[in-house]
């Protein structure tokens, strides 16, 4: 396997306890592995050398919640809501039309753009569900083209009750946790379902994490995005790997996340695309709570590929700190996947790297919307 030495890094921030930022730094990339981090004049000698001009150098980021499996556009629905329509979670239903009428191929072209954007803002590990077909054909497929591109599959039949079940949701929840759950079952890790009114109430999504749970899938949960709800408690008492959105959340809601292994995911481009309160990270944090940043990447409520502008967002309206959401869209993202191999900078880690045309992170959120991302490696190769 052949090794790659990046030097000239002027900010090497590891993410981790051990090395934290280091100043004048290099690294060195074995194959699709980090071998060894240090100062800049002892690296050891490798086959390439890349000299990185004193940029700064944080691992890729994890997205740990995306749905790009869809076809379609809602820029209408968009306009419509910044002139005052509120979002609901029926726009959902606009979507699975759509994405049922499109074949196999114009959706894995789709999704190979969206994780080509993805890529172009530093994102190295995406998350990717289904949602948008809601038939066992349908869901199936998109779970077998999500596949194509990450091991980091959900099935999300459970987004809202498909249409032909309008008038019978129970036989739906049956469906989702029988035939379909059977059908995805293969191509997925995780089964996830939004829990809030207009979609599925707590006992239902209790009933489609279970059965997902003994077909071997791990369990993630959207969560009082909407309005309050029982979705954070129950992903805790389930010991789900995440409760993502978290935008209404209780004091008992705070204490079950601070207690739990589960992971609050928040969504800042939701509550940007929908004009509504963002969640209080700042409360989270302060509790104790692991916070992860995603992108929430779909075409209803969050059509972003970019995780700086996440981070700009969760710093400007979430009461972090730029080191915080920094962390939060790394090593927060790959907690919420209960991954210890990506998010941080550390020998043995995969080789994961964003090089920024920056000094330092914090330019992530003091330059919004500025494109500062020059260079990124997945599996030790250059992917942009
Ligand atoms: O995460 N909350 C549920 N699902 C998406 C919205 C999907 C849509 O409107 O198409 C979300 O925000
Ligand atoms: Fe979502």
């Amino acid at each position: 396997m052949s090794t790659v030495e990046l030097t000239g890094i002027g900010l090497l921030t590891t993410q981790t306890a051990e090395f934290g930022d280091l100043p004048n730094a290099a690294v060195l990339i074995d194959g699709d592995r980090i071998a060894w981090v240090g100062p800049a004049g002892s690296v050891p000698d490798a086959d390439e050398q890349v000299d990185l001009g004193g940029r700064c150098v944080l691992p890729g980021f994890v997205d740990s919640h995306a749905h790009l499996v869809f076809a379609g556009d809602r820029s209408e629905e968009f306009a419509a809501r910044m002139a005052g329509v509120p979002y609901s979670a029926g726009g959902i239903r606009t979507t699975v039309e759509a994405t049922r009428a499109a074949g196999d191929e114009a959706l894995t072209t789709r999704v190979a753009a969206l994780t080509k954007e993805m890529r172009a803002s530093g994102i190295t590990t995406y998350e990717i569900k289904s949602g948008y077909g809601l038939t066992v054909h349908d869901e199936a497929r998109s779970l077998q083209v999500a596949a194509q591109f990450t091991s980091e599959t959900t099935f999300l039949g459970a987004h809202v009750v498909a249409p032909e079940y309008a008038r019978t949701p129970a036989d739906y929840v049956d469906l989702v946790c029988g035939d379909m759950l059977a059908a995805c079952a293969p191509y997925a890790r995780w089964i996830d379902v939004f829990c809030e009114r207009g979609a599925f109430d707590a006992d239902a999504a209790r009933s489609v994490l279970l059965a997902g749970g003994r077909a071997g899938l791990g369990a993630r949960v959207h969560a009082n995005q909407l309005g309050p709800g029982r979705g954070v408690q129950l992903a805790c008492e389930m010991g789900a790997a995440s409760a993502d959105h978290c935008t209404h959340l209780s004091a008992a809601d705070i204490d079950a996340l601070a207690s739990s292994d589960t992971v609050a995911t928040l969504l800042p481009g939701a509550e940007f695309s929908t004009r509504a309160n963002y969640p209080d990270a700042r409360r989270l944090l302060d509790a104790g709570v692991s916070v992860a940043l995603a992108t929430d990447c779909n075409p209803g409520t969050s059509y972003t590929t970019s995780m700086p502008f996440c981070i700009a967002l969760a710093v400007r309206e979430m009461g972090m700190t730029p080191n915080e959401a920094v962390h939060a869209a790394t090593v927060g993202g790959a907690a919420a996947l209960r991954r210890n191999d990506i998010g941080s900078i550390t020998p043995g880690a995969r080789a994961d790297l964003v090089a920024l045309d920056a000094p330092n992170p914090i330019h992530l959120a003091y330059r919004p919307g500025v494109p500062l991302v020059s260079a990124v490696w997945k599996d030790g190769l250059r992917v942009h």
